[in-house]
Parts: structure tokens; C-alpha cells; sequence
């Protein structure tokens, strides 16, 4: 495993973080059951990931608590989250205190390393700022939490509005923000405010389900040849990303996936979500490996920098 320092909080992470929410949700979305995550989350320390983000919203809190039981608390990272916003409606800092103080007690530890505030939508951030901010730094005071961080809510977000104005601000420690090889605009959006300010990232979707199967991403280019916004002939490709897989390059389209968005100056961790023993072993390799070549990233950048929220929703079988 490679370790970085997760921007100011000066926390030494793992490159790769486990992500215990997405599609698969340590696999228990996906026919797993407590037994199986617990063994994922225990693959994954012993391959040397330190890093484990979960969420009040995944319902795997209680899993992540039991998988870190017997373990020195120092040893590992607890990043979790709270919702903040339902149908449009700003929580209150009581309710978001509750979360925070239910999150303690599901994962069973005195204190969270990275608390974060779930999905922030633009138009939510003063609330947030504003009404939920001061009453979570009384709560930090107290050693409930140690950094403050907060993610965007990507598919409804797809200029990183939210962010660009939460990253100066100086009250966030970590962001969790999504990029991928089809949704390329953080990097100038985003990665040199993290950089400039020292905010850590963790990075989301880097798959999703997108990268997940080929066909996948076939469908995405006959809807995006429809609109007009890629040529007519990634559409009628039977397998439009092959082209990066070659000897020196990938070897399979989630390989290019993780290896893509890895080396990005501004990337710290790059969550990877899977409920398989045998994806989490090929995505700590591929996480592991160097860049893309220079050449394919150029294409990759040439073809799809225009993009915007392409990959980012799930499709309507994984709703
Ligand atoms: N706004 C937010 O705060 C927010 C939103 C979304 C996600 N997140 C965080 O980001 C994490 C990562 O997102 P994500 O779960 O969408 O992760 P991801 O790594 O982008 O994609 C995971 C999907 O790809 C599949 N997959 C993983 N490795 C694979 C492989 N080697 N080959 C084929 N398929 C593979 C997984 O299914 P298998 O189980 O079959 O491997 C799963 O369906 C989440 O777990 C969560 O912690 C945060």
C-alpha cells in the first residue's frame, strides 16, 4: 500500500479508501450479508487500506463498528457521515448533533476521524454553513470528531458549485468530490482550490457502474452520440474505451478507470466501493500501478473534457 497525507489534518491515509456505501454497500446490496462486509472491511485492512468512509444514509455503520472492534483505534481512519438535507428540506443542527452522536454509537468508538456532511446541495450550503457549522464545532470541542468534511452531491451539482464556495472557506477539512474519465471538470474546478487551501480529498464514482460493465459505457455513447455531443462513431464501437487497453497500458476498463483518476495532483484517497473479494484485490493493484499513458489521457481529454454528469447516476436496474 502507498500512504498520502490527507491535506491539513495531517492524517497518514492509504491511497485506496473503502468506500462501504455505492452500489454495493460492502455487498449487501448485492446478496451479501453482515458476515461477508465484515470479511470485505477485514480484506481490506489486511491489504493495507486505513481508510473506511461510511454514512448515517448506508446502514453500514454497525457493520464497520464490529469489522474495527478488536483493532487499535490508531490504526484505522473512520470517516462517516450525516444527511443534512431530505426533499429539499434543511435539518436543523439538533438533528444533524442526533446523527453525529447515533453515528458514535452504532460505530462504537468515542470519537470519528473525519465527520462529514452527506450530498450538499449549492443551494443548501449557507444553511449549512450558517445553522449546522457552529453547533458541530461545539460538538468537535467536546471530542466527538476530529476534522470537518463535506461531499457534493454530484449528478445535481455537475459545475462543483458548492464546492468552490465551501473550500476557502476554512471551516472544512476534507471534501469528498467526484471525478472520473468522463467527468473531467474538477480538475480544473476543483483540485487547485484543495491544493491552494490544503483541504484533503476523497474521491468518489471513480466506477460507479459506468466503468463497472462495457456495455455500460456503449449505452453512454449512443446517448451521448444522440445529443450530438460525441462522434457517431464511438456510438457504432462495440467497445468505444478499448483503445486503453494494450500492453503498457490497462488491462481492463476498471483498471484505466482507477489508474485515471489516481495520479491527479489534488487526489489524496480514491474510494472504491465492492461487496467482491476479488475486485478488491484487483482495484488495490490497479490503484497501485502507475498512470495512464501520457498518450491516452490526451485522448481521454480530448474526447470527453467537454462532458458533464456523464456516469454519475445509476442505471434504472440499480436505482
Ligand atoms: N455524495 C456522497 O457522499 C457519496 C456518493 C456516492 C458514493 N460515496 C462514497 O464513495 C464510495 C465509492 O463510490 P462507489 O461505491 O460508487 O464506488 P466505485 O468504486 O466508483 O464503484 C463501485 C461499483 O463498481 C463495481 N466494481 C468495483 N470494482 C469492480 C471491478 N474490479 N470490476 C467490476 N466492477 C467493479 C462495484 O460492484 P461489486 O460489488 O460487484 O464490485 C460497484 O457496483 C462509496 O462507497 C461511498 O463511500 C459518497
Amino acid at each position: 500500500m502507498h500512504y498520502t497525507t490527507l491535506g491539513r489534518t495531517g492524517l497518514s491515509v492509504s491511497v485506496a479508501g473503502l468506500g462501504c456505501g455505492g452500489f454495493s454497500r460492502l455487498g449487501l446490496s448485492t446478496g451479501g450479508n453482515e458476515a461477508s462486509a465484515i470479511g470485505i472491511i477485514h480484506a481490506a485492512l489486511d491489504q493495507g487500506v486505513n481508510i473506511l468512509d461510511t454514512a448515517s444514509a448506508y446502514g453500514t455503520e454497525a457493520i464497520v463498528g464490529k469489522a474495527i472492534k478488536r483493532m487499535p483505534r490508531e490504526q484505522v481512519v473512520i470517516a462517516t457521515k450525516s444527511s443534512v438535507f431530505r426533499g429539499g428540506e434543511g435539518w436543523p443542527a439538533e438533528r444533524v448533533v442526533a446523527s453525529l452522536d447515533n453515528s458514535l454509537r452504532e460505530l462504537g468508538i468515542d470519537c470519528i476521524d473525519v465527520f462529514q456532511l452527506h450530498a450538499v446541495p449549492p443551494s443548501g450550503y449557507d444553511h449549512v454553513r450558517d445553522a449546522v457549522v457552529p453547533a458541530l464545532l461545539k460538538e468537535k470541542e467536546k471530542g466527538k470528531f476530529r476534522f470537518l468534511g463535506i461531499t457534493e452531491t454530484s449528478p445535481n451539482d455537475l459545475e462543483h458549485q458548492m464546492l468552490l464556495r465551501a473550500i476557502p472557506d476554512g471551516l472544512w477539512d476534507v471534501a469528498m468530490v467526484a471525478f472520473h474519465l468522463m467527468s473531467q471538470n474538477t480538475r480544473e474546478a476543483v483540485f487547485p482550490a484543495v491544493l491552494k487551501h490544503r483541504v484533503g480529498t476523497l474521491l468518489m464514482f471513480a466506477v460507479r457502474s459506468i466503468f463497472a460493465r462495457k456495455e455500460r459505457v456503449v449505452e453512454a455513447m449512443r446517448e451521448l452520440a444522440a445529443e450530438g455531443k460525441v462522434p457517431q462513431s464511438l456510438a457504432d464501437d462495440p467497445d468505444p474505451l478499448g483503445f486503453l487497453i494494450h500492453p503498457g497500458g490497462a488491462s481492463s476498463l476498471t483498471d484505466a478507470a482507477y489508474r485515471y483518476v489516481r495520479h491527479e495532483p489534488g487526489v489524496d484517497v480514491v474510494l472504491f466501493g465492492t461487496g467482491d473479494r476479488e475486485h478488491l484485490r484487483a482495484n488495490i493493484e490497479s490503484i497501485l500501478r502507475p498512470p495512464l499513458p501520457e498518450a491516452d489521457r490526451e485522448r481521454l481529454r480530448q474526447m470527453f473534457s467537454h462532458l458533464r454528469g456523464v456516469g454519475l447516476v445509476a442505471p434504472p436496474r440499480a436505482r
